[in-house]
C-alpha cells in the first residue's frame, strides 16, 4: 500500500489560459527558443502569439526551430540541441503536438549535458548516461492527447537501429506548462479522435496495470469519463470550446496518471511498431492493437476492467471494456487491425521480437505479464483482425 507522488510542474490551465504566458517567462532569463512543428502553429497564428507574449514578458531575443515532425529522430534533439548551446539560450519553449513538446523536452536535457539524445534512452539495462541538469522549458500543447506536458517521459525514435525508446527522468519535467484548450481547435475530427484515443489509452493502461497508485486511478478514471462523454460531441462540433477544454483536461489527467503509473503493454508493442513503421502515428498504433492486447489482458485485473465497462456505460463486466473499445473505433472510423496500416506480415514477428526486449520494463506491471509466445500470439491476432 505504499505509493509516492513527485510532480513538478506549474500547470496554467484553461480557455485563455494563453496570456498567462508573460507572467512566467521573466524567471527564465533574455534569450528563449521556440520549438515548433511543420505547419500548424505558424498557420493558426500560435507562434506570432506566444512571440508577442514572450516579448511583453521581458525577453529580449527569440529564435525559432520549426520542422518537427511526428515520431521525432535521435539526430533531430541532437542538431536542435546544437542550436540551443551556439546560441546560449537561456530557455526553451515547445509549442505543438506530443511530437513537437518531447523533442523539446529532450533538448532541456541533451542541451545542458554531455552526450546525445539516445545517451539517455531507456533500454531494458538502464541507459548509458543520466542527466546532471537540464535547461528550463516551457511546454504549450496544441492538441489535447499525450499528456506530455505534465509528466517526465519523452519519447524519441532511433531509425538507424529502427528503435523507439522513452527517456524517462525527473529532471525533464517542463518549469511551466501552459495548456489553453483554444488552441487546440484547429484540429481537424479525425486528428481530434486521434489524440483523445491516446489519452484513453494512458488511463486504460494506467488504471488497469498493477502499479498500486489511487492517486493515478482516480485521474485515470476521470480521463476516461470525460473521454466517454466529450469526445463524440467534439468530434460533430469541432468548434466546441467547452468540449475542447475538456478534452484537454482528459489529456493533462491522462499525463498524470501515466506519470504516477506508467502504461501497459498496448504502448509496450505500439513503440516497436512505429520505429519500423515511422508513418504509423502512435494512437493510430495504440488503436490498431488494443482490442487483442485488452482482451489478453482481461484476466488478469477483472475488477478494474469491470470498473472502466461501467464507466463507459457497458455495465459491470470486463469483456464490456472490448465492446466499448470496438465501437469507439467505429464510430471515429480508426484502424483496428495492423495490416489496415500498411504492416507487411513479414515484419510482425521482429515487432514481436523488439517489443520482448524493448519492453520489458512493462511487463511485470502489465495486468498479465506476458511470454514471448504471447507477445507472438497478441501481434499475429492484431494484424489479421482474430479477436
Ligand atoms: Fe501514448
Amino acid at each position: 500500500m505504499q505509493f509516492s507522488v513527485y510532480n513538478p510542474v506549474e500547470l496554467i490551465f484553461g480557455n485563455g489560459s494563453l496570456s498567462k504566458l508573460k507572467d512566467v517567462v521573466r524567471r527564465f532569463g533574455d534569450k528563449a527558443i521556440i520549438i515548433i512543428g511543420k505547419e500548424s502553429a505558424k498557420k493558426y497564428g500560435y507562434l506570432e502569439n506566444v512571440e508577442r507574449l514572450l516579448k511583453e514578458g521581458g525577453v529580449k531575443e527569440i529564435k525559432i526551430f520549426s520542422g518537427v515532425m511526428p515520431n521525432p529522430e535521435d539526430w533531430l534533439v541532437n542538431k536542435i540541441s546544437d542550436e540551443v548551446v551556439r546560441e546560449k539560450a537561456d530557455f526553451i519553449v515547445g509549442l505543438g503536438g506530443g511530437s513537437v513538446l518531447d523533442t523539446a523536452k529532450a533538448v532541456s536535457i541533451v542541451s545542458a549535458n554531455e552526450g546525445s539524445a539516445w545517451d539517455y534512452v531507456n533500454y531494458p539495462e538502464g541507459p548509458k548516461a543520466l542527466p546532471y541538469w537540464n535547461r528550463p522549458l516551457i511546454c504549450i500543447p496544441t492538441t489535447s492527447g499525450t499528456g506530455s506536458e505534465v509528466n517526465r517521459y519523452a519519447v524519441i525514435s532511433n531509425p538507424k537501429r529502427k528503435e523507439k525508446l522513452v527517456i524517462s527522468h525527473s529532471l525533464i519535467y517542463p518549469r511551466v506548462s501552459v495548456v489553453d484548450p483554444l488552441l487546440t481547435l484547429s484540429m481537424p475530427p479525425r486528428l481530434t479522435a486521434l489524440t483523445a484515443m491516446d489519452a484513453f489509452f494512458h488511463a486504460l493502461e494506467s488504471f488497469t496495470n498493477k502499479v498500486y497508485h489511487p492517486v493515478g486511478d482516480m485521474y485515470a478514471m476521470k480521463t476516461i469519463s470525460i473521454i466517454k462523454e466529450y469526445l463524440p460531441k467534439v468530434y460533430e462540433d469541432t468548434s466546441y470550446k467547452e468540449g475542447r477544454e475538456k478534452l484537454s483536461l482528459a489529456s493533462t489527467l491522462g499525463g498524470y496518471a501515466i506519470d504516477f503509473k506508467r502504461v501497459g503493454l498496448i504502448h509496450g508493442i505500439e513503440h516497436p511498431l512505429s520505429a519500423h513503421y515511422p508513418s504509423v502515428s502512435h494512437p493510430e498504433g495504440l488503436c490498431a492493437l488494443s482490442l487483442y492486447v485488452t482482451k489478453f489482458n482481461l484476466k488478469g485485473n477483472r475488477e478494474k476492467y469491470e470498473r472502466v465497462s461501467e464507466i463507459l456505460g457497458y455495465g459491470v463486466k470486463a469483456e464490456g471494456v472490448l465492446k466499448a473499445i470496438e465501437n469507439m473505433l467505429d464510430a471515429f472510423d480508426l484502424p483496428k487491425t495492423l495490416s489496415e496500416l500498411g504492416v507487411k506480415k513479414e515484419d510482425v514477428y521482429r515487432i514481436a521480437e523488439d517489443t520482448y526486449y524493448l519492453s520489458r520494463r512493462l511487463f511485470p506491471i502489465n495486468p498479465v505479464e506476458p511470454s514471448f509466445d504471447d507477445i507472438v500470439d497478441i501481434c499475429e491476432r492484431a494484424f489479421e483482425g482474430r479477436l
